[in-house]
């Protein structure tokens, strides 16, 4: 099945705010339409470097920009889209099968993102040839 950049799209996280701040939670299969089995995140993100820069075959993600901003390239092989991510309380969902790039990360940023596996390799598209291939069924 080949999926859509359009399949990814931004959702609203709760937000409980009080007069000593906020506080967001996300929970799997209520939040997010999947378990969660792993959280990494991103973090002293040199000025003008790039992140991502390859595709997964089964993971599915959600991307927050937990503290500053950045932009996330989107391309399923035929489509493609860039989000903007600014707000702790806002994540993107990405589906299986769709190459993404992360760039323009303000100075400062931390991208966390919470994953519906644990860490494998063997899930990765890291060639963007060997993506396009696959996705377009030669
Ligand atoms: P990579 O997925 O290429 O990071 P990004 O997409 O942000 O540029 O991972 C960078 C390195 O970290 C790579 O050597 C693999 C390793 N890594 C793990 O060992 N476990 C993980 O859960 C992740 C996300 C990366």
């Amino acid at each position: 099945m080949r999926n859509s950049v359009y399949s990814c799209n931004i959702v609203p996280l709760n937000k409980i705010h009080n007069r000593a701040g906020n506080i967001t939670i996300v929970e799997g299969q209520n939040s997010v339409p999947f378990d969660i089995k792993r959280v990494y995140y991103l973090y002293d993100i040199p000025g003008g470097e790039d992140r991502g820069g390859h595709a997964h075959k089964e993971l599915r993600q959600l991307i927050v920009a937990a503290s500053g901003s950045f932009n996330v390239l989107l391309d399923d092989g035929q489509n493609k889209k860039i989000v903007t991510l600014n707000r702790p309380d806002y994540g993107l969902i990405v589906v299986p099968g769709i190459w993404r790039e992360l760039m323009e990360f303000s100075s400062g940023s931390v991208c966390l993102v919470l994953a519906s596996e644990v860490y494998d390799e063997n899930d990765y598209f890291r060639e963007y040839q060997d993506f396009k291939s696959f996705v377009n069924g030669h």
